[in-house]
């Protein structure tokens, strides 16, 4: 990452290429654009400049020998946004997929996250967690702790260091789970209001907390009344899973036959247009209609829905109805931390899904791209400040340089170096081929008044 602490009236342009989407198309790929940025704020994005940088900088007031001249094969993209991973849970990553969902919670997950009571251990595991989650692009994510509100603190103040925009969750559970990792609900609250206190006293510019009841199975209807209080009082989102599995479904079935899953969190006011609900593969049409009409959003996690067996989303349906959606790794219940990876996985069960159906249109790598961006910035409340390059917004961005030293794929720029076809195409290999890993990312980010870098 670059370590550029910028005063507000400092100017920092680009001129290359420059590849974001928007309501209207997908990908928009500017070949020769030029994107002007004071402070950490978009001020302009010209599409094609051929000669006029002087002009612009007369306008503008930057010196035009200060632009920065992207080089061949490089170019920007918006910064990936994780709509929801489990931040605990990157130390089994890749590991206990032998058993489905709600077995692997009882067998793995719950296990290793009550050793986050263990401050230093937590410090580790999240520094590791944060790090690479960095180093494969993602400079927004939406993060589960665990139950420990001082180890969820921890994890912000980690984050807040190196410079991720994120909101951090103190999961609140008390029933229906193991004697050694529950909490009583007076205690989850008054835990989770403390929480809370302490986010607030620290400030940060780009980390705060999101209310984070784990799901309908580990918490009675009080504790969600609680926190619905607490996320209205403290003008907070919620984040949750829902309708994941078949059993997991059946289980929250048994404990409220009247009503449905989505039903069960919208009468205890947890769903609202700053809700983000976690796989909702088995929401019927009613559910659906009721996600769309409180502006509640959906975190996609095809990874996950995958490993741990639980079914394939129906992303077009989705977006059909016009409810928002991004893409989120679900570490662990996904094996790979990296959003790229999601884009890919989000389009591979998308085909799947069309393989049985006529006249199925899946979902598209371009149209991946955009939940990973400005669809994530939407499921996360922050489409004012982040998710593409409006006019306005943050500067949150990944330069991509498809020739770096050991570049994971190989393009065939030379031949066709004006067409913009080309672009699509480096992109294209970017999503389809790239091996995150070993691939250089740098995150350039404006930032104000932050540590961040
Ligand atoms: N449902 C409740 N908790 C979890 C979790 O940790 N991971 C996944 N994938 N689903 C959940
Ligand atoms: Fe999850």
């Amino acid at each position: 990452m670059s370590n550029n602490n910028l005063e507000a009236s400092e100017w920092t342009v680009f001129r290359g290429t420059v590849i974001h989407s928007t309501h209207e198309e997908a990908v928009v790929p500017l070949k020769d654009a030029i994107l002007g940025v004071r402070g950490s704020q978009i001020k302009f994005l010209s599409e094609s400049v051929g000669g006029n940088i002087d002009d612009l900088a007369k306008e503008y007031g930057f010196n035009p020998k200060d632009v920065k001249h992207l080089k061949d094969g490089q170019f920007l993209i918006p910064g990936f946004i994780d709509t929801h991973i489990h931040a605990p849970q990157y130390v089994f990553t890749g590991t206990g997929y032998d058993l489905p969902l709600m077995e692997w919670l009882d067998k793995y997950t719950f296990p290793t996250e009550s050793k986050f009571s263990d401050i230093k251990f937590a410090d580790r595991a999240y520094s590791k967690a944060v790090k690479r989650t960095i180093k494969h692009g993602t400079t927004t994510a939406c993060y589960f702790a665990t139950l420990h509100a001082k180890a969820a603190v921890k994890l912000a103040e980690i984050i807040d260091k190196a410079g991720q925009r994120a909101f951090v969750g103190k999961v609140n559970m008390d029933q229906n789970s193991p004697k050694f990792y529950v909490e009583k609900t007076e205690n989850s609250l008054s835990e989770t209001k403390w929480f809370i206190e302490q986010m607030n006293e620290r400030q940060y510019s780009r980390v705060s907390a999101v209310i984070t009841p784990r799901f309908v199975p580990t918490c009675t209807v009080g504790l969600m009344d609680g926190l619905s209080d607490l996320a209205k009082t403290h003008n907070l989102p919620i984040q949750s899973h829902l309708c994941e599995s078949k059993n997991e479904v059946s289980f929250v079935k048994k404990l409220h036959p009247e009503t449905s899953y989505t039903d069960v969190y919208n009468d205890h006011g947890l769903l609202s247009e700053r809700t983000i609900m976690a796989h909702c593969v088995y929401c019927d049409d009613k559910e659906i209609e009721l996600l769309k009409e409180t502006g509640t959003g959906i975190a996609h996690c095809p990874n996950s829905n995958t490993f741990l067996a639980s079914g394939i989303l129906d992303v077009r349906k989705l977006l059909e109805r016009k409810v928002k959606v991004g893409l989120g790794t679900d570490v662990s219940g996904g094996y790979n931390p990296s959003i790229l990876d999601a884009i890919r996985q989000s389009v591979g069960v998308s085909k799947l899904l069309a393989v049985d159906r006529e006249n199925y249109s899946p979902i598209s790598y371009q149209e991946a791209f955009r939940l990973a961006t400005l669809g994530g910035s939407q499921v996360l409340g922050l489409e004012d400040k982040i998710g593409n390059f409006e006019v306005g917004k943050e500067f949150d961005a990944l330069l991509i340089d498809t020739k770096c030293a050991d570049s994971p794929f190989d393009t065939f720029n030379d031949e066709y170096a004006d067409d913009l076809m080309d672009i699509f195409r480096s992109l294209s290999s970017l999503v389809m081929t790239a091996t995150s890993g070993k691939f250089t990312w740098q995150v350039k980010r404006s930032s104000q008044g932050s540590n961040g870098s």
